[in-house]
């Protein structure tokens, strides 16, 4: 995917800031892991001499409010997104969390104009793989006791629906199967499986923690299946191959409902994370 492309992708799915908020409530709803998988990241972890803190890709601030009563009583937080629309929601999880928050939507190369050695902490949750280019930047801007911490998706998540909206529309004529759709190419930017390897040649010490997790779909859970993929959409379309958006859109919904009816109502979706916990960045050293 090109940067453009690649920032249209982002927009289309992320600009529409309250059903976002909606699929994150579908995904807590439907998951088999019953833990805050925040929590699970920040389990252990004193933070408590942190102060100045960057969220990455913060989206309304999700990773944000897990810092309540964990960080330094007046620690700030700046949230990035390159989505605007998501300054007011940040600023309320700033507020919950009960830290000062700081929004800028100048997108995560901002942290390149970061100061080296002047952030205690760098957290950063389903991002990124969106900019997987900053992680030397990341290491660079810690302090030497910072941490990075990030939850990331394995390369398997979403396959269920990656290998249904393949199969339907290489069944219509409108996509070759061995043509990645933008959510493969994403995730194999920066995954569980390959992110250690990324992060070794930035941070001496990284630790792992798997999140082993499935979305299940019930009977008479159909229409919130729909609402979690309307949602995905754009990541598992490709506009340029397809004959229209529109007409594959509607063959795919068509096909998850028969695959719903099919198996009873009992439709699951791969979503197993990782938490990587970053220490002693390297500036460079481990290149
Ligand atoms: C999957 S969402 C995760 C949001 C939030 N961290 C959460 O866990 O709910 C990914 C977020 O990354 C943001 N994003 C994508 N590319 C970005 C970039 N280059 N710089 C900053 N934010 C970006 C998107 O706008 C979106 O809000």
């Amino acid at each position: 995917m090109s940067e453009n492309k690649d920032k249209s992708k982002i927009i289309d799915v992320f600009i529409d800031v309250e059903a976002h908020r909606l699929t994150a409530d579908i995904v807590k709803k439907h998951s088999t892991n019953r833990n805050d998988i925040r929590e699970v990241a920040l389990k252990g972890l004193n933070l408590e001499w942190c102060r100045n803190i960057v969220e990455l890709g913060c989206g309304f601030g999700f990773f944000t409010e897990a810092l309540k009563g964990k960080v330094h009583p007046e620690a700030v937080v700046t949230g990035v997104d390159v989505i605007s629309d998501y300054k007011s929601p940040f600023l309320e999880a700033c507020k919950k969390a009960g830290v000062k928050g700081v929004f800028t939507s100048s997108g995560a190369s901002v942290v390149k104009d970061l100061e080296e050695k002047s952030v205690d902490l760098v957290i950063c949750s389903y991002s990124l793989y969106f900019f997987p280019e900053i992680i030397p930047d990341i290491s660079r801007i810690l302090k030497k006791n910072g941490l990075l911490v990030a939850t990331v998706h394995n390369k398997e998540n979403m396959g269920e629906l990656v290998h249904a909206a393949k199969d339907v529309l290489a069944a219509n004529g409108m996509l070759q199967k061995s043509v990645k759709l933008p959510i493969e190419i994403l995730i194999s930017r920066f995954s569980s499986e390959s992110g250690y390897e990324t992060l070794s040649s930035w941070f001496q010490d990284i630790r792992t923690k798997n999140y082993v997790n499935t979305l299940i779909f019930k009977p008479g859970d159909l229409y919130f299946l729909l609402e979690y993929f309307s949602f995905k959409q754009p990541l598992l379309l490709l506009s340029g191959t397809h004959a229209g958006l529109g007409p594959a859109l509607n063959l795919l919904k068509i096909h998850l409902e028969k695959l719903f009816t099919q198996r009873r109502g009992n439709f699951t979706i791969s979503k197993d994370d990782t938490v990587f916990v970053c220490s002693k960045p390297l500036y460079g050293r481990g290149t």
